[in-house]
């Protein structure tokens, strides 16, 4: 078996590289701006695409690259769609002309946010550019006989220099400790963070999210599946187990209303995703954030960045 990871920089695509690893599958990534070991892509041409599909031939394709920033794609929806919609176009194309199974990743933004959490078959109505762009690139991807689309939300995992909120929170936490001893950082606000407490979804541990991601894949699995912590938390809950389970001082954190924050683009609040498919399918769901920030406890606490932690 012969997959490609596309995005495989980025949180869940590297995670996933390494849940094909550890299962033999034989993996090959690509990326925009790819580490020396893989391939360059850019999902928004087709020849460059073409070339990636030439290089690996791939059986699975994963399609983890997209356009992220939810505010950036608010700021500039010519590219979001682009990327987001016309790279899963462009994609699916190749796998269809090589015969690959295209596993695509989309996102609880594809709902409003009034009635959640929500199945696989809830009515998508998504209220930003990127939840847009999402649905429009999950719907192209869907259209390629036996492709799958896993929906997932608030992936986070320990990965010192990336960007997922337990890293941001962690920094802050760090920056606010290092503004209590006299060395204010710009990140944190009079060394505070300020952590809406009116969106609930369920944190998704990128590790976990992966492997249940492959197993989909490897048991030829089509359409939708929501792949999502079991906890549905708010935001500044989740934020507040992170410091309990972590041992870290919680007074850094501010809880807000999604309103008072002056993001560019809407969040859906009344958020989340069911898992009962998948329960009723693999006979298992991942875990929720309490268990899985305990692993993050004793990973961290096994290495040496576990002063990261420790200082604050
Ligand atoms: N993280 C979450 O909480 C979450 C939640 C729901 C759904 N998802 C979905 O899961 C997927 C993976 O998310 P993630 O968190 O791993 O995102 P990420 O960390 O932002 O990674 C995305 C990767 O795609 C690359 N990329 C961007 N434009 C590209 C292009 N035109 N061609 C090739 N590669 C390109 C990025 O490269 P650069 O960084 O160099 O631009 C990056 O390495 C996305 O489809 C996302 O919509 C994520």
């Amino acid at each position: 078996m012969k997959a490609l990871v596309i995005g495989v920089s980025g949180q869940v695509g590297s995670n996933l590289k390494r849940a094909c690893e550890a299962k033999g599958v034989k993996v090959y990534g690509a990326d925009i701006n790819p580490a020396r070991e893989n391939l360059y892509v850019d999902i928004a041409r087709p020849d460059s695409a073409r070339s990636a599909f030439e290089a690996a031939e791939p059986e699975i394709v994963f399609l983890c690259a997209a356009m992220t920033h939810v505010d950036g794609c608010e700021k500039d929806p010519a590219l979001a769609e682009k990327i987001n919609a016309g790279g899963a176009e462009i994609t699916a194309d190749c796998c269809r002309r090589s015969g690959s199974k295209l596993v695509y990743l989309s996102t609880e933004y594809v709902f409003d946010g009034k009635k959640g959490p929500y199945s696989e078959t809830d009515s998508p109505n998504p209220i930003s550019v990127y939840g847009q762009t999402k649905l429009q690139g999950e719907r192209l991807a869907l259209a390629l006989d036996g492709a799958l689309s896993i929906r997932t939300t608030v992936v986070y995992g320990y990965a010192p220099g990336e960007k997922n909120f337990l890293m941001q929170l962690l920094g802050a936490a760090k920056s606010a400790a290092d503004s209590a001893r006299g060395q204010r950082q710009a990140s944190v606000t009079h060394g505070k963070m300020r952590v809406p407490k009116d969106q609930y979804s369920n944190p998704t541990f990128a590790p976990e999210l992966a492997e249940f991601i492959l197993e989909l894949a490897l048991k030829n699995k089509s359409g939708i599946y929501n792949v999502v912590g079991s906890e549905r938390l708010d935001r500044y809950s989740f934020a507040l187990k992170v410091c309990e389970i972590l041992g870290l001082g919680a007074g850094f954190l501010e809880p807000a209303l999604t309103k008072e924050l002056g993001q560019t683009a809407a969040r859906p609040l009344c958020a989340g995703l069911k898992t009962d498919k998948l329960m009723s399918e693999l006979g298992r769901v991942p875990s929720g954030a309490s268990d899985s920030l305990r692993i993050i406890k004793e990973l961290i606490t096994a290495q040496v960045h576990g002063s990261v932690v420790e200082e604050v």
